[in-house]
């Protein structure tokens, strides 16, 4: 578990285990990440701010490939761009991509082809072509359309791996939008049904490919590990009975997003996983895998907005308004994340001040975080932060009430790179005749 120190009540100041590796509070309160002030960095890179900690990013994928040695996939579809893509491959993961984009950024950062894992359930004849013209590391088979899709396509001069992806009918605590391990899933294949071990024929009698092994995911931002044990106990089984390689437990750990929580560590969840499969009789010999996004990469960043305006309506409630909002971070709107908010002028400040911290879009649902503490003395001009931001959030972001998106800073050894630069209205304009 990560540090177990943080007070729980509301106007407590911001917990330590939010915050980032290299996070570190000066004598004057003020937050340093990456050894630079961030009030200073937004006076320079301008708000709203994407703020990652690149020694943080460096440690979860390093944490990744030690509690998985077998290999282990970054989950594209939490944060993206060249810099990460890059990043998670020098620190020896392999990049789960889920679309013909993730895979061309992935590309675009000179990741060889032999390092991208494909996903998606509705992958077009082109993705798989994509695929399979250039040898990905692995395609995660998800439907017999796709199977067929494969069929279709010339043999390349090496086979094609694959990994089937079945449901193994786990339930995971969490929020429905996000659970992906139920029979009533559009993912993958059902073990109860019969659909897997269909497919398990229907692919080993294509020429061209081979099946490496079983995959499944069973959602998102899980806490609970006990989900991944029944995982396993559903999968061992099948991974025996069919003779084969590779168990992949597919990602899902939880983040920490509020004072009060603590998620499991990538160490403690590989351990699980690991003895669940020793429980079950897992051969030995049989590569156990994995493809967190998330749990690399959340903690790694906040996001740094302006105060705009505070508004205290008497006997309802306060409102203080930044300049991003659901276009930055549409987690809360979606799934009803939670998040906290501080002042990094003040890191350690104890917030007594309860508001709702608002976006400037157009719409009362636009909220980023719905029962805020914030230090008595938060005013107009003030950067505000929100912590834990760095996955699903920059990734998710939307140009609507055509905001351009943020940038994304890398910040290592008081250095700071912009990674993805902010969108101007050039670029808002650029597909308009
Ligand atoms: N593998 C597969 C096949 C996935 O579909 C996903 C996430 C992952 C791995 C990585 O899962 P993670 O370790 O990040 O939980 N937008 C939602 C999360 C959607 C997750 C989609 N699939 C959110 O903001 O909570």
């Amino acid at each position: 578990m990560s540090s177990a120190d943080a007070p729980l009540s509301g106007d407590a100041p911001i917990a330590h285990h939010l915050l980032s590796d290299t996070a570190a509070v000066g004598e004057d309160g003020r937050l340093s990440v990456g050894g630079l002030d961030v009030v200073r960095l937004v006076e320079e890179f301008g708000s709203p701010l994407f703020v990652y900690d690149e020694d943080h990013l460096r440690a979860r994928c390093a944490e990744a490939v030690r509690a998985f040695p077998d290999g282990v996939a970054y989950a594209t579809k939490a944060f993206l761009c060249k810099a990460m893509a890059a990043l998670a491959v020098e620190e020896g993961m392999v990049l789960d991509v889920a679309s013909e984009g993730e895979a061309l950024v992935a590309l675009a950062a000179g990741i060889p082809a032999s390092r991208l894992v494909l996903h998606g359930n509705n992958k077009s004849y082109a993705e798989v072509a994509l695929a399979r013209e250039r040898g990905f590391h692995r395609v995660v088979v998800d439907s017999f359309d796709e199977i067929a899709r494969l069929a279709e396509l010339a043999e390349g001069e090496r086979p094609q791996t694959v990994l089937l992806r079945v449901t193994p009918g786990v339930e995971a605590h969490t929020h429905e939008y996000v659970m992906t391990g139920q029979e009533d899933s559009k993912f993958g294949f059902s073990l109860a049904s019969g659909a897997a071990e269909r497919a398990v024929a229907a692919l080993t009698a294509l020429p061209g490919v081979e099946l490496a092994g079983v995959h499944a995911h069973i959602g998102s931002q899980i806490f609970r590990l006990d989900a991944f044990e029944r995982e396993m106990e559903l999968l061992v089984p099948f991974v025996e009975e069919h003779g084969l390689g590779e168990l992949c437990v597919g990602g899902g750990l939880g983040v920490a997003y509020l004072n009060a929580e603590q998620a499991p560590t990538l160490t403690e969840w590989a351990r699980t996983v690991r003895s669940a499969c020793a429980e079950a009789g897992l051969p030995r010999g049989i590569r156990l895998t994995a493809e967190p996004g998330r749990a690399i990469v959340a903690g790694a960043a906040l996001t740094c907005y302006r105060v705009g305006t505070i508004k205290e309506l008497p006997g309802i409630r306060n409102y203080v308004a930044v300049d991003g909002g659901m276009s930055d971070n549409p987690r809360p709107v979606l799934y009803g994340s939670g998040y906290e908010a501080f002042l990094p002028r003040e890191t350690g400040a104890f917030r007594p001040y309860a508001a709702r911290v608002v976006g400037k879009h157009c719409e009362s649902g636009d909220v980023l975080v719905a029962e805020a503490h914030l230090p008595a003395d938060v005013a107009v001009g003030d950067v505000l932060a929100t912590p834990v931001t760095g996955a699903y959030g920059h990734s998710m972001a939307s140009n609507y009430n055509r905001l351009g998106r943020p940038p994304v800073l890398f910040v290592r050894g008081g250095e700071a790179r912009v990674v993805v630069r902010r969108e101007t209205v050039e670029d808002l304009l650029r597909l308009e005749p």
